[in-house]
């Protein structure tokens, strides 16, 4: 089993992550973030891709969702752990904490690119669970097993961006039932479960969302929150890597039976 590593804002390398070796991939969509960099933890296969590029010069709207997915997939990854920093809506969430997606709603309105399926073929994917709930367990249980504190819930609402939200639309977001905010989780998510690739959302709260603190929000507090949080989050990857499955047990690896017209 192959696993993948989608890294965001703060995180485009993997420490012990053994010798790498840098794999260009085309895609009939272009070109992906970055090179692939694959290489073992342990024993175990893993490839990384910096979402927003090596020196991040890609802006979430203008990531290309679909090359990056199907560049993991022809690479045989099955499994992806894709890391995102998000602001915080919900009260419960500070700073700093680590939060393991369950939800997501998507609030870029059709301006990316977010199927594979558009030219000959139609897909509806069934996309209740947005993540792999057999992932979500493993690295539940993970964090529980290292100590490390994680909130086991959280919806994730996908802006375009690139600027950052005003106080009244974190009000509406978190009216609907949002408790995070980011801009890069959709289509990823979507495009995965196309490709019949398991997905676990890992969100790092980089800063209050809009007119929760009173404090201006800067890309300074995002990136040094990012960066305190890496080494936590880097031992918890490494971890969950470890402990994941070989097999799949889930509904992901069967996405497109009974989705495709
Ligand atoms: N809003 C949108 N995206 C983000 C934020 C935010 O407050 N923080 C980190 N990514």
């Amino acid at each position: 089993m192959k696993l993948g590593i989608i890294g965001g804002s703060g995180i485009y390398d993997i420490e012990g992550l053994g010798a790498t070796e840098e794999i260009s991939v085309e895609t009939p969509y272009g070109k992906p973030s970055a090179h692939y960099r694959a290489g073992k933890i342990e024993d175990r296969k893993v490839v990384f891709l910096p979402r927003h590029g090596a020196d991040h010069s890609i802006a979430p709207h203008k990531i290309n969702y679909r090359a990056n997915i199907w560049g993991f997939k022809s690479l045989g990854v099955e499994k992806i752990i894709s890391v995102g920093a998000v602001g915080g809506i919900s009260g419960n969430l500070k700073p700093g904490d680590l939060v393991v997606l369950d939800q997501l709603i998507d609030f870029t309105f059709g301006a990316r690119q977010s199927t594979f399926f558009e030219d000959d073929k139609v897909a509806h994917i069934d996309f209740t669970e947005p993540y792999c709930a057999e992932m979500r367990k493993t690295v539940l249980s993970v964090a529980e097993n290292i100590g490390l504190a994680v909130k086991e819930n959280g919806s994730y609402i996908c802006v375009n961006g690139p600027r950052l939200e005003t106080a009244k639309e974190i009000r509406h977001f978190s009216m609907i039932g949002a408790d995070v905010v980011g801009m890069t989780g959709m289509p990823e998510a979507a495009l995965a479960r196309e490709a019949e690739i398991c997905l676990c959302g890992m969100a790092v709260v980089t800063n209050y969302a809009a007119g929760i603190s009173k404090n201006k929000l800067t890309v300074t507090e995002v990136i040094e929150t990012m960066k305190k949080s890496t080494d936590n989050l880097k031992k918890l990857i490494r971890e969950f890597v470890l402990q994941l499955p070989a097999e799949r047990n889930c509904d992901c690896k069967d996405a497109l039976k009974n989705a495709v017209m």
